[in-house]
């Protein structure tokens, strides 16, 4: 059973950074995209960079690592500032570093490569400037293979390096977040050789397109109270990083559908109505209400393609909750019918997605393993406490003890994932049977 999940997710666009390190080239894998338009889609030649997260970091002057393991250099790195200052983010190499191989349309991800594990991609505009969506009344298409899955000054490094990461959990584990080290309060992880969680966080909102396995998949909204990137500190942040879950000014839950939760268990999986086995195509539409850029979001549709067939996404087959699409009224019952808090709503909901929408967002594409919950919020029962037939409980077929990085790393090491034919445009345009 697979356990690892991907996610495409839409973030604000922020760039910043630190120093550029020298010794080694960065050469970022070609990736080509599609721009549509009712009467056809044309080419884009876009880039893929790594996330800074994942990059050797290192003394500016020579080659002392600043970061080793899950810590860092105590003379380097005594505090935020300095190491920014003293420490440079440097080229990557994506293929054999990485597992990171981009051709033509298609980008593959391969989970584990020697000692590293995951990757997280950004889709550039061109070598030092991510690419920003504007999804308002467009829809954004793929195709996913997942058989293979179980504006700070000190601006050297920015774009180019892959800094700037943001996301609704307000992630404490970048090592560099608005131009500055997190090393400050860092506490390195337990249970994961390569990570650790910093006095700072990074938030943003969220969108998330597809996380998904072979399993289970889900798409979710979360809001921020901005929308825009913010800087929080420590466990204010809320979030998964944080003890206190709904501290901070983002929706770390969001409003998502995963058609198992929402009492569908035939519709997505190995042999189901849409097959894991085989590539398919993902569209998401995020419609607004008065069918202009301009409008407010109303909806966010999923349509999935195979094999010739559109596919409509299942509807709900939960009590209370009606339709097939994220939407206000869905995701208000939705949360009454699961008993869960309604941060979405505290953040206005579709109208506070919007805003992130409208602001624009960058394209992350990422294979990872998940430290703090084994990914049992995807495809298991979850909470693990909680009684499994309860509504909103389950929410795929795999075992509350599955998912278990040490597993997983060890278990499915080659594990991978192919995102292609990335297109965008407007409703109805990226897509046909
Ligand atoms: C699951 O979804 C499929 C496709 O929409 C539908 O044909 C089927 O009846 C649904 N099953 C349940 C139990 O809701």
């Amino acid at each position: 059973m697979q356990q690892r999940a991907l996610l495409l997710s839409a973030l604000v666009a922020v760039a910043q950074a630190q120093q550029a390190g020298t010794q080694k080239s960065e050469t970022k894998p070609s990736l080509t995209w599609q721009k549509c338009t009712a009467s056809g889609c044309t080419d884009q030649s876009g880039s893929v960079g790594i996330d800074a997260n994942w990059r050797w970091v290192h003394s500016t002057s020579g080659s002392t690592n600043c970061y080793t393991g899950n810590t860092w250099d105590a003379t380097l790195c005594p505090d935020d500032e300095t190491c920014a200052t003293n420490c440079a983010l440097d080229g990557a190499d994506y293929s054999s570093t990485y597992g990171v191989e981009a051709s033509g349309e298609s980008l593959s991800l391969t989970f584990k490569t020697g000692s590293n594990v995951g990757s997280r991609l950004f889709l550039m505009e061109d070598d030092s400037t991510y690419q920003i969506f504007k999804l308002l009344n467009q829809e954004f298409t793929f195709d996913v293979d997942v058989s293979a899955l179980p504006a700070y000054e000190n601006n050297k490094a920015g774009a180019k390096y892959g800094t700037g990461y943001c996301d609704a959990q307000c992630p404490r584990d970048l090592k560099f977040i608005n131009g500055q080290g997190n090393v400050d309060g860092w506490e390195p992880s337990s249970n994961d050789a390569n990570a650790g969680v910093g006095g700072h966080g990074s938030c943003c909102a969220e969108m998330d397109i597809w996380e998904a396995n072979s399993i289970s998949t889900a798409v979710t909204a979360h809001p921020c109270k901005e929308a825009g990137q913010t800087m929080c500190e420590g466990d204010n942040c809320g979030g998964t990083y944080s003890s206190t879950r709904y501290a901070g000014t983002c929706d770390p839950d969001g409003c998502d559908i995963n058609p198992y939760r929402m009492g569908n268990e035939s519709f997505y999986g190995p042999g189901k109505t849409v097959d894991t086995s085989s590539k398919m195509t993902v569209v998401t539409q995020f419609i607004t209400s008065d069918g202009t850029a301009t409008g407010t979001l109303s909806e966010i549709k999923r349509i999935y393609v195979q094999n010739g067939k559109v596919i409509a996404n299942s509807a709900s087959d939960i009590t209370g909750v009606t339709g097939n699409s994220i939407n206000s009224d869905f995701c208000t019952a939705q949360k009454e019918a699961f008993g869960d808090q309604d941060v979405f709503a505290q953040y206005n909901g579709m109208s506070g997605m919007g805003e992130g929408l409208e602001q624009g967002m960058v394209l992350v594409m990422s294979l990872w393993d998940d430290h703090y919950a084994n990914m049992l919020w995807l495809d298991s029962n979850y909470p693990t406490d909680a009684t499994a037939t309860d509504p909103g409980v389950a929410r795929g077929t795999c075992g509350t003890d599955s998912g278990k990085p040490s597993d997983v790393e060890s278990a499915s090491a080659d594990a991978k994932v192919v995102f292609s034919n990335i297109k965008v445009g407007p409703i109805g345009s990226t897509y046909s049977s």
